[in-house]
């Protein structure tokens, strides 16, 4: 084949009979995150405080991907609520996820279990071994995330059924370490349970490199938060289909005294008053106003509330607007299902080039 009819052979539009091959090939490339999650494509929409409720949640189902509830500070009677709430607006396979220091966490636990949910996600910390038991015995399956490939064994011999491995390109609370090197550290040495992918994912294409590395499906926030079902106030989806990737920032520790917790939000007057604040507070107890104790927990309260401040008020200036690197492909507010629709057409077209590469390549 002479190297024009290559170009033009690999830029052509997919034929039927192409399309079926690729989708025969992604189906089976992430054939068993599918059969874990129990959805047409193994995609899931990253629990995100505030925004991953009904709406989101069961649009995100519906699509044929899989939603997951954020629990975050909920009470149960209000998690069993919403619950309810998103079943009714959907008969297709959604999650929850909790957070494993919220103190009524075994009661958490036993709210999805008698709702019938069937995978419960444990962020925010190692999982209790008791809540793992909990949900196990009740008939669950536990999903939990893992920064390093020794807490993935961890996690494993502890029994969860299944992996998220989050790089810091994400949004929200972040870890250190970039999606690239996770997946080379992780991927090669987990075979015993499915691990799903996270961070800067915004192509179905991207999300196909990482199932070739042995991936079994991927799981998105940002793009999500953006979406048109998305409660999220009209400024924050705004915020984000204005934003650059690099406009993603981590959050700013001055001293290594009071640490911070790295999150990564658009960089705004928030982010800067925190920068003052650190110092002012850092100055207080340098000056024995303050106890290190005291200090630490002023730092800590200064975002209490941000989230919600700029998810649900619409205040994008002072509130905290989480999100990850992959803001900057956010170009429009777009129903659920076209995103999902633009994730598996981006993940075909490529497996249809790859398969004319070889083909040309005899
Ligand atoms: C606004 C926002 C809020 C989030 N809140 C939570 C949360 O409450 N619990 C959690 O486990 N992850 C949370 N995340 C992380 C997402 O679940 C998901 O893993 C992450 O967004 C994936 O990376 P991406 O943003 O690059 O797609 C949040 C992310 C965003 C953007």
């Amino acid at each position: 084949m002479s190297e024009q009819h290559i170009k033009v052979a690999l830029t052509d539009a997919p034929t039927e009979a192409e399309r079926n091959a690729a989708r025969k090939r992604l189906d089976a490339l992430w054939g068993r995150g599918t059969e874990f999650l129990g959805t047409e494509y193994a995609i899931l929409g990253g629990a995100m405080s505030w925004v991953s409720e009904r709406n989101l949640v069961s649009a995100i189902s519906n699509a044929g991907g899989f939603g997951v509830i954020a629990c975050g500070a909920m009470e149960p009677a209000r998690l069993a609520e919403e619950i309810k709430a998103t079943r009714a607006l959907t008969d297709r396979p959604f999650g929850v996820n909790l957070i494993t220091m919220h103190p009524q966490l075994d009661e958490l636990v036993q709210v999805c279990l008698d709702a019938g949910v069937g995978h419960i996600v444990l962020a925010g910390g190692i999982p209790p071994g008791a809540a793992i038991k909990a949900i196990k015995e009740g008939g669950a399956k536990v999903i939990a995330f893992s920064p390093a490939l020794v807490l993935a064994k961890r996690l494993i011999k502890m029994g969860v059924d299944a992996l998220v491995i989050e790089g810091a390109e994400a949004g929200g609370h972040i870890g250190p370490v970039s999606l690239t090197v996770l997946a080379q550290e992780i991927l090669p040495h987990i075979q015993s349970v499915p691990v799903f992918v996270a961070g800067g994912l915004a192509r179905g294409d991207a999300l196909l490199s990482y199932l070739e590395l042995g991936a079994s499906g991927g799981q998105l926030g940002t793009l999500f938060a953006a979406a048109e079902e998305s409660i999220a106030h009209e400024k924050f989806k705004k915020a984000f289909v204005r934003a650059a990737a690099r406009d993603a920032v981590t959050s700013v520790q001055l001293d290594e005294r009071f640490p911070v917790i790295p999150v990564r939000a658009l960089g705004n007057e928030g982010g800067r008053q925190f920068v003052s604040h650190q110092a002012d507070v850092i100055r207080r107890f340098q000056a024995g106003e303050l106890t290190r104790e005291a200090a630490q927990l002023e730092i800590e309260h200064f975002w209490a509330g941000a989230l919600r401040r700029a998810v649900i008020d619409g205040d994008v200036e002072q509130g905290s607007v989480m999100a990850g690197q992959s803001v900057g492909m956010v170009k429009s507010v777009q129903p659920v299902a076209q995103i999902i629709k633009d994730l598996v057409e981006q993940a075909t077209v490529a497996l249809v080039r790859q398969q004319r590469r070889m083909d040309a390549d005899g």
